[in-house]
């Protein structure tokens, strides 16, 4: 993982008003469970500059998320500011959001922020979560895991409602193609034998390309022996508009996706 120290001594400099204030009001801080600024004016303002500086370029200026997850949602979900420290602290393993070495009260500053930009309950699904997932098991699953269990030809949704807002979410599943998540390129190849195999661009080379095909089989394909490579501007999962899946159905889904997400909160 990397680090985000050098990050965080540049815009300690650019904050040495900011900082300053931590001195003038110095709060024991070690082994906090609760955030000793929370709803505190100065500090909030000074963790918001400090998010613009080294979260921004994956979480956007106002965390909306970028290549990162958006974080408006964090405390609506119930996720405890003493994780939210610990996971800025750390890091998250596996992805890349890197740990930190910034001083203790400039991630509670950063806390103390994100808390105070929150949305109030975005995940609020009027949708019945017990019918959502029946319907999940029987329409996505094919192509989705969740907690273990499903396919692997799109992302898995364990951790889905905690990085995409509901607005987003629906769009995804009402319009696949509006916005297709990276790693997930549709291909269509035809093979020397006039063979034609649909998947997803899994990885490729100047020579070579490998696709997951709708079976979900993982196979490398040398490219001078294709007859065809097409790339497709479409997502490999079929749109659920209105008559496929309809907005209570899709209420009931996000209920169960939102549901998943907070049963997986430590
Ligand atoms: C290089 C990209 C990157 C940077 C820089 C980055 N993050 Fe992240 N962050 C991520 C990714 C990716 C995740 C999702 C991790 C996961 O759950 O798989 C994440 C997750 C998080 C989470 C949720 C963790 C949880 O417990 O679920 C928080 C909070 C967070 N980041 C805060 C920050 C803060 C604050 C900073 C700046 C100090 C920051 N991030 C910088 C990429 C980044
Ligand atoms: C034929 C396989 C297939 C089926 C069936 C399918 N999906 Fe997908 N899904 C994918 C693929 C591939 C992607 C990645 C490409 C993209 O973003 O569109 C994806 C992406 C998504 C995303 C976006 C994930 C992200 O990281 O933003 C969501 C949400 C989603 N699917 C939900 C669903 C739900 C809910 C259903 C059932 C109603 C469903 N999918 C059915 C293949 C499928």
């Amino acid at each position: 993982m990397r680090s985000l120290a050098t990050l965080t001594a540049i815009s300690r400099t650019v904050l040495k008003g900011f900082t300053l204030l931590f001195l003038v009001a110095p709060i024991s801080l070690s082994a906090q469970s609760a955030n000793p600024y929370e709803g505190n004016r100065a500090a909030i303002r000074a963790g918001g500059a400090l998010f613009g500086n080294e979260c921004a370029t994956c979480h956007n200026g106002d965390a909306t998320g970028l290549n990162g997850p958006d974080l408006t949602q964090l405390f609506a979900l119930g996720v405890s500011d003493s994780r939210i420290f610990r996971s800025i602290r750390q890091g998250v393993s596996g992805s890349s959001m890197p740990s930190t070495e910034a001083p203790d009260q400039e991630i509670w500053a950063m806390v103390a922020w994100l808390k105070s930009i929150s949305t109030v309950d975005p995940f609020e699904s009027s949708g019945d979560a017990e019918q959502g997932r029946e319907i999940f098991n029987e329409t996505c699953m094919g192509c989705h895991r969740v907690s273990g269990e499903g396919g692997s030809l799109g992302p898995d949704l364990t951790r889905i409602a905690l990085v995409r807002s509901r607005d987003v979410l629906a769009r995804a599943i009402r319009q696949p193609a509006a916005s297709v998540a990276r790693n997930y390129l549709t291909v269509t190849l035809v093979t020397g034998s006039g063979e034609r195999v649909r998947g997803l661009r899994k990885g490729e080379d100047a020579f070579s390309i490998q696709v997951m095909d709708t079976n979900q089989r993982l196979q490398g394909y040398i490219k001078a022996d294709l007859a065809e490579l097409i790339y497709e501007d479409t997502s490999l999962m079929p749109a659920f508009n209105t008559n496929r899946l309809s907005d209570t159905q899709l209420d009931d889904l996000l209920g169960y996706l939102g549901s998943i997400q907070a049963a997986n909160l430590p």
